[in-house]
């Protein structure tokens, strides 16, 4: 089903308060007032902020894990959904491994009880993907999931993901999409890294092969922004990595399986810039409740506008806090916690972000 076909259904079928927010979000993503009358139609909750991986790019590595750290409860989960209305997406990972929360059959089945048409999915390590649970889950309602590979070879996943078994998480990829009965769409995934920028069309291949549903990369990132090239895991030719990205995409074409890049920055993809969309149409909730701005910055030991568990959504949503970092990005001037994310500056507008500038550092190279 094509992404307008669902929203038409969706609209029929949840009527004219789902159309309306429709259409007042879309008007809020452009104009971006501070106060919404809107809900947002994306919402990102972390069921769990615990993982049995250690990635060398994951934030968790980069940045350091959050500092209080569990599963969401089903009854929390059940409290924060209540105080959504109108959403259209719902993605259930966060900082974390999301098959590790015992309780995500049942708040899949939460969730797709109150809207059966809101489109449910989650990024996976693929190591606890076993088909039976996959069944169990697509039964509850889920809707698609993406496999984080980040890489074609064995070599190239021990270096990102470490020491876990390729081969096997291939094979429970391949058991998934021959599921009989409901079943997720599945895709696998990549952020795009010096270790495997030469990888991206056996990618592709390999996505094929699998008999996945899509392949997904995306640009390498820590705050949303692209990271330096003195980052040993960024890549450090562009050259290379916009061909490699050509070849895979037409590579894609040809196989005939749905490609989508993510690109991040406008200095490595000249002409790319999508402003913040997240304050006005896509928080996100921490494991234990937290309301934080984006994926981005899930750490909510150092920012977040409020606890769910004790204030409504809805108040929240429209607090002086979120009011006005929402009118402090559309001025231009970008929040402390925003600093760093490409998102929050505008080329056209001139607003560009100066935080990761050393001015020590730059008087000395000035001759
Ligand atoms: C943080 S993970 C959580 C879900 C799950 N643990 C996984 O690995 O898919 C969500 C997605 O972010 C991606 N990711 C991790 N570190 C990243 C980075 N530095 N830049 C961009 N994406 C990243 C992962 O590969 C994954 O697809
Ligand atoms: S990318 Fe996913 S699997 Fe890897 S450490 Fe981060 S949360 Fe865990």
């Amino acid at each position: 089903m094509t992404r307008v076909s669902r929203f038409l259904r969706m609209a029929t079928r949840s009527g004219l308060g789902f159309t309306a927010n429709h259409i007042l979000s879309a008007l809020a993503v452009r104009l971006r007032p501070s106060r919404l009358t809107s809900w947002p139609r994306f919402i990102q909750i972390e069921v769990t902020s615990r993982c049995n991986m250690a990635c060398v790019q994951c934030s968790r590595s980069t940045l350091g894990a959050p500092s209080s750290q569990g599963h969401m409860s089903l009854a929390l989960f059940e409290q924060i959904l209540g105080q959504f209305k109108h959403y259209q997406y719902l993605t259930l990972h966060g900082l974390g491994e999301p098959l590790l929360n015992p309780h995500l059959e049942e708040m899949i089945r939460v969730a797709s009880r109150r809207s059966r048409d809101v489109r449910i999915g989650f990024n996976t390590n693929g190591l606890l993907l076993k088909p039976e649970r996959v069944a169990a889950l697509a039964r509850a309602g889920l809707h698609e999931i993406g496999v984080s590979l980040d890489a074609a070879t064995e070599e190239t996943f021990r270096k990102i993901r470490g020491p876990h078994d390729f081969q096997q998480v291939k094979e429970q990829i391949r058991a998934i999409v021959s599921l009989n009965g409901p079943r997720p769409d599945v895709g696998i995934a990549m952020v795009v890294m010096q270790p495997n920028v030469g990888e991206l069309t056996s990618f592709v291949e390999m996505g094929a092969d699998l008999g996945v549903q899509s392949v997904s990369l995306c640009d390498l990132s820590h705050r949303w922004r692209p990271t330096d090239g003195d980052d040993p895991m960024a890549v450090q030719d562009l050259e290379t990595a916009w061909r490699e990205t050509a070849r895979a995409e037409a590579r894609a074409a040809e196989l005939e399986l749905p490609f989508v890049y993510t690109k991040l920055d406008d200095v490595l993809w000249p002409g790319v810039f999508v402003p913040c969309f997240y304050l006005w149409d896509y928080p996100y909730v921490t494991w234990d409740g937290k309301l934080t701005p984006c994926c981005a910055l899930p750490y909510a030991e150092t920012f977040s506008f409020g606890d769910l568990k004790r204030t409504p959504f809805r108040e929240l949503w429209n607090s002086r806090e979120y009011r006005q970092m929402r009118a402090d990005l559309r001025r231009g001037h970008i929040p402390k916690v925003c600093e760093g994310c490409h998102h929050a500056e505008d080329p056209a507008l001139g607003h560009v972000c100066t935080c990761k500038r050393d001015p020590e550092a730059e008087k000395q190279e000035d001759p």
